[in-house]
């Protein structure tokens, strides 16, 4: 390869070869400086403050609430009278304290699909953040990863190209080697959040999907994920998918698999345009396929992401509005520095035990999050009420 400034270079194969090898050892040693002890993240850790507020309590009842109901009493840091909980004791609280909805007995786990096939827009951000939320409130979670990137894998703590083996991912089960996805589960670092893990030999789901419909009159290639997932539904109160950005096979698997949807948009006019896209080439695919028509979602819903506060993005968020009417959650998640410092060391902001840089950006942040994490609870327990 020709490394002459300004002279026009020819690229072998090869030399994209050497290219891809030279980058993937360079990702790993970032990674293994990241993600120390290797590979496993850890949990954060939660002041008596947090525990207060995921309990909907007065820091002031803490100590009596303790003794009342012999819950964790944190431990004591040293030269300082400050307790620290770890997400065990905070999810035991919460299990305790917190009345919030819970899945009645008997009732299966519902599917949430995280979808737009804009890159970038925090599809898999929003997803690991909200599943992180969610057992914060209470609730035991699936993530799936169906994007071959493993954007939610590497955050939830696994390497997709290093620790994922392709026996671990949902492929064994799309090759019709395994009756339904149970044996893919996994736990992960995050008490009460689980994982089926991708890597990017996902990508042969798109050859075998339409593979296996070629060959087997009358199979239900959109219905393969749902019928995948349907017995982990008695295990998980919630089982999010995180998709890649395309209408891939895959994703439209995750979307008839689904019993609501989410789509994060961020509110700029090509984003926003993509977005309409979208919903036109689903429905008009939906249209098409036998019997997908009578499908009934329990809540569709958009959420503006990667808000600026500035006059184009307001002038998009009314277009917005009058597009999808109801359907705009008005859960604003801004463009945020802590975002971006967080997911630079591989993290969630609910992964981190206290505000790295400002307190203000933080809050900033994670305020929606939390809020959208309430909402969504809201959501299911509409839907269980029905069920
Ligand atoms: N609120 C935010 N503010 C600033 N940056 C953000 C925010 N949310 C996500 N990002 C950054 O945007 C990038 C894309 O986020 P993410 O991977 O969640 O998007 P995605 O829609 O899943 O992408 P893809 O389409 O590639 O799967 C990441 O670098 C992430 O850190
Ligand atoms: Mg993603």
């Amino acid at each position: 390869m020709e490394t002459q400034q300004g002279a026009i270079q020819q690229v072998s194969m090869q030399d994209l070869d050497t290219l891809a090898n030279t980058a993937a050892d360079v990702l790993a040693q970032v990674r293994d400086a990241m993600i120390e002890p290797h590979p496993r993240k850890v949990a954060p850790t939660f002041s008596s403050a947090a525990i207060a507020d995921l309990c909907n309590v007065n820091k002031t009842q803490i100590k009596y609430l303790t003794q009342k109901h012999d819950l964790p009493a944190g431990q004591k840091q040293e030269g300082s009278k400050a307790k620290e909980y770890s997400l065990q004791d905070a999810i035991t609280w919460v299990n305790a304290i917190a009345k919030r909805p819970s899945r009645p007995n008997g009732t299966d786990g519902k599917v949430l699909s995280v979808c737009n096939y804009k890159g970038g827009v925090a599809k898999t951000s929003t997803t690991v953040a909200l599943a992180q939320a969610l057992t914060l409130r209470g609730l035991n979670v699936l993530v799936v990863d169906c994007d071959g990137q493993g954007t939610a894998t590497q955050l939830l703590g696994i390497s997709p190209e290093q620790d994922v083996e392709i026996e671990q991912t949902i492929m064994p089960y799309i090759h019709g080697d395994m009756p339904d996805l149970h044996y893919a589960v996994q736990a992960t670092y995050w008490q009460n959040l689980s994982i089926i893990p991708a890597s990017s030999g996902l990508l042969a789901a798109e050859f075998a999907i339409p593979a296996k419909a070629m060959s087997q009159r009358g199979f239900r290639f959109w219905e393969m994920l749902k019928a995948g997932l349907q017995p982990l539904r008695q295990d998980f109160d919630l089982i999010l998918i995180d998709t890649s950005p395309s209408l891939s096979h895959l994703t439209v698997n995750a979307m008839i698999a689904a019993d609501g949807l989410l789509m994060p948009c961020p509110p700029d006019a090509l984003d926003f345009a993509s977005s309409v896209q979208f919903w036109g080439i689903f429905s008009e695919l939906v249209e098409g396929l036998p019997d997908a028509k009578s499908k009934r979602y329990d809540f569709i819903s958009i959420i503006y992401t990667k808000v600026q506060a500035n006059e184009i993005s307001r002038l998009v968020k009314t277009w917005m509005k009058q597009a999808y009417g109801a359907h705009i959650n008005g859960i604003e998640i801004p463009d945020s520095t802590a975002a971006r410092t967080a997911s630079a060391q591989l993290k969630t902001i609910y992964d981190l035990s206290k505000p790295d840089g400002s307190a203000e950006a933080y809050r900033r942040y994670k305020d929606p999050l939390d809020r959208l994490a309430d909402y969504v609870l809201d959501q299911l327990a509409i839907a269980w009420s029905k069920a």
